[in-house]
């Protein structure tokens, strides 16, 4: 197996409420389960990034159904990697709600931080994954 990590942010297309979000969560751990696939969602306002891990073919078929889910749009893929070993290995889809005290310590997210957008992460793969490796122990729910 050829173990990668893909990370992708989009925009939602309707207001996530914590019972959407728990309803997309439940159905998407019970699926990467099956699929050996780890990882973590962060969400704020409407803007989502995402971490996929496991066996290259099966991150990159998750990726495209995920790419085609109507609950989001301009999905930006931010980098596909080999990796030598999981980031998120006891979650199969670890999850975490970003608020502005989210950033502290983190520098460089100012403009983020006014307006959270896909495209401020287009060339920034070092501060997307900075943002994930924060939040790898911090599991909302
Ligand atoms: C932001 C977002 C993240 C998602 N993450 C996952 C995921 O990690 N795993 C998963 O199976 N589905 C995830 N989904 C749902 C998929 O798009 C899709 O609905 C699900 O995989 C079921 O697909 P299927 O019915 O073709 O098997 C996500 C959807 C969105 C909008």
């Amino acid at each position: 197996m050829s173990l990668y990590c893909l990370v992708y942010v989009s925009l939602a297309n309707q207001e996530m409420s914590d019972e959407h979000l728990k309803s997309l969560l439940s159905k998407a751990r019970e699926k990467n389960e099956k699929l050996a696939i780890t990882g973590m969602l962060l969400y704020r306002d409407g803007f989502f990034m995402q971490a996929l891990e496991g066996d290259k073919e099966k991150i990159e078929a998750l990726f495209d159904t995920i790419a085609q889910d109507t609950r989001h749009r301009d999905v930006l893929l931010v980098y596909k990697k080999p990796i030598k070993e999981r980031g998120f290995e006891q979650w199969t889809m670890g999850f975490n709600k970003l608020d502005s005290h989210s950033f502290e310590g983190l520098d460089g997210f100012s403009d983020f931080m006014q307006q959270p957008t896909p495209a401020f992460f287009k060339h920034r793969a070092s501060e997307a994954e900075a943002l994930l490796n924060q939040f790898k122990h911090q599991i909302f729910f």
